[in-house]
């Protein structure tokens, strides 16, 4: 499976500014032998989308709602997110855990949402601070992942677990290469009591997220656990994306 590597712009830019870094994306996406994923605000995701028609950027959203349709004010639809040719959606993201009260059993029901649809979960998982002072890390994470697949069977579906510790997001203090191995090596390990082996290795990846930059990009994505990037304000620079090979 290629390596990917999936843009989170967050809430950062508007409608004109979107399609503007979309249009820059296009040619970057032309140059990278990695997957690219570009993650706009919801109301960008149509014209983005339409950008980079035709083109191998792919398009994912930053959030989802669980339940099909309803009366679910403010919510989108994994339908939806589908129909406006979305292939990834992030999951859990640690600022929506932290400023949105998103819960573990939130997330496990949007995942369960999601493997309905052909949509692609990457499950946004990581300790802080505090809990890595407190040699806690390891059990959140393996908390998070149980309880974020829980009754999931895979089918042909795939997943992505985005390895994000709080500590490094939006930070500059990213993850040490080493460190970075050790925890997604674990992180399979997880993987693999849960489904088995093979299709752990199949069916799922594992990337990292926080601080990720054009310095440090490459050689994160180089190792041999981590099968990807989750990458925030570096992603709003072109010029830095394309810096990492
Ligand atoms: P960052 O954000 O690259 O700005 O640290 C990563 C993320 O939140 O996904």
């Amino acid at each position: 499976m290629k390596k990917i590597i999936i843009a989170n712009w967050k809430m950062n830019l508007d409608l004109s500014k979107s399609m503007s870094l979309a249009v820059k994306y296009k040619k970057f996406g032309r140059k990278t032998e990695h997957e690219l994923v570009i993650c706009p605000s919801e109301f960008a995701l149509k014209k983005v989308g339409e950008i980079i028609s035709g083109h191998s950027i792919k398009l994912g959203a930053q959030n989802v709602f669980w339940q099909e349709d309803g009366s679910y004010t403010g919510e989108v639809s994994a339908r939806s997110l589908e129909k406006l040719g979305c292939k990834y959606v992030l999951v859990g993201h640690s600022e929506r855990r932290q400023n949105l009260n998103e819960t573990d059993e939130m997330v496990n029901a949007k995942v369960l949402a999601l493997l309905k649809t052909k949509l692609i979960p990457v499950i946004c998982v990581g300790e802080t601070l505090a809990e890595k002072k407190a040699k806690k890390g390891k059990a959140v994470l393996a908390r998070q992942i149980r309880k974020a697949l829980e009754d999931v069977k895979l089918g042909k579906q795939q997943l992505i677990i985005a390895y994000e510790p709080i500590w490094a997001i939006g930070t500059g203090q990213a993850i040490k290469p080493d460190q970075a191995d050790e925890q997604h090596y674990y992180i399979y390990s997880l993987l693999e009591r849960v489904f088995g082996k093979k299709k752990a290795q199949k069916n799922c990846r594992v990337i990292y997220g926080g601080s990720v930059d054009a310095h440090n990009g490459s050689k994160l994505l180089d190792l041999k656990y981590v099968d990807g990037l989750l990458i925030g304000g570096a992603s709003l620079d072109f010029k830095k994306i394309a810096k990492i090979k």
